[in-house]
């Protein structure tokens, strides 16, 4: 995603340093996981998800700084998600943000232990940041919530179920709203805990806002180049996943799209501060890639 407004490239630039340094203290023995949890890392992404994170404090009179090591370990998990997606038993994709998929560069299982890796790596950080009070123990659990077994790993499990059945728009929802939804509402989520307000309007906008991000991925990787699109495309018919365009077909979808971009857009409609959150709405709507 292009840097879309000065606001996305602070939080961004802010972003990226806080990885880095990170990264930088990553050490482990054999060195080749490091390198493979480096690798998928720092291999670029739009870091929507910190971003958002970053905006909903910041929206709340919050400070984004602060509460890095929480964005850090929200990255990790969906850096994760990623490159277990992309496994030949899973997506079966060679290609994420521009470059070779972990498991062409490293081998599948080194792969799966990058993934391993980063998950646990995500857990050590959240556990120490709960020791700073009960509002950062309640965020970390709702990381955990989000990214587990009721929450993205729940939607990755009924993709995979639902491949090449002929399922419908129940199931597509189900996807929707846990594969990418849960790791969407989880950074509003969180920073409404650690600030103390606006649950509800969040929770509203980020559950839309997840299916609108998905809408459009299922879209794009039927219309776009996967040049552009950083990951191969066409791929999802060709696994014969259950996306909009095969429950509802092209025209619908993006009808679609423009619906729950608006439900996005009225959930924040009494907050102030909604400049940033408004605009990401048309950006996701309208992206490319
Ligand atoms: C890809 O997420 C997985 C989905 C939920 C569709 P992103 O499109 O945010 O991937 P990166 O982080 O920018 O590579
Ligand atoms: C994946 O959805 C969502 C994850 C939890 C990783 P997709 O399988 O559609 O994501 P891409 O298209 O590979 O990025
Ligand atoms: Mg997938
Ligand atoms: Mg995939
Ligand atoms: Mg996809």
């Amino acid at each position: 995603m292009k840097k879309f407004s000065k606001k996305y490239s602070e939080y961004w630039d802010l972003f990226e340093s806080g990885l880095r340094n990170y990264c930088n203290g990553l050490n482990y023995e054999p060195p080749i996981l490091a390198e493979s949890m480096r690798y998928s890392l720092l291999s670029g992404g739009k870091r929507m998800r910190p971003v958002l994170f970053f905006a909903a404090l910041d929206c709340l009179g919050g400070t984004p700084k602060e509460e890095m090591r929480f964005a850090v370990a929200l990255e990790m998990i969906h850096t994760y998600s990623l490159i277990h997606d992309d496994l030949p038993s899973m997506d079966n994709d060679d290609f994420r943000r521009g470059k070779p998929s972990n498991h062409k560069v490293f081998g599948e299982a080194n792969a799966v232990l990058a993934g391993d890796a980063l998950l646990s790596a995500a857990f050590d950080i959240l556990l120490s940041e709960s020791g700073r009070g009960k509002k950062y123990l309640r965020a970390a659990q709702i990381l955990s919530e989000c990214a587990g077994p009721k929450g993205m790993i729940a939607g990755q499990s009924a993709d995979i179920l639902y491949s090449g059945k002929n399922a419908g728009q129940e199931e597509l929802r189900f996807i929707y709203e846990h594969k990418t939804g849960k790791l969407f509402v989880a950074p509003f989520l969180m920073a409404s805990t650690i600030m103390g307000k606006y649950t509800a309007e969040f929770t509203e906008y980020a559950k839309n806002l997840g299916i609108l991000f998905q809408l459009t991925d299922d879209m794009l990787d039927e219309k776009e180049e996967s040049e552009t699109l950083g990951k191969t495309a066409g791929k999802d018919r060709e696994e014969g996943k259950l996306t909009c365009v095969k429950v509802f077909g092209m025209e619908r979808s993006e009808e679609l799209a423009d619906e729950f971009a608006e439900k996005c857009v009225s959930a924040l409609s009494n907050i102030e501060n909604n400049d940033f959150l408004i605009k990401t709405v048309r950006v996701i709507r309208e992206r490319n890639h």
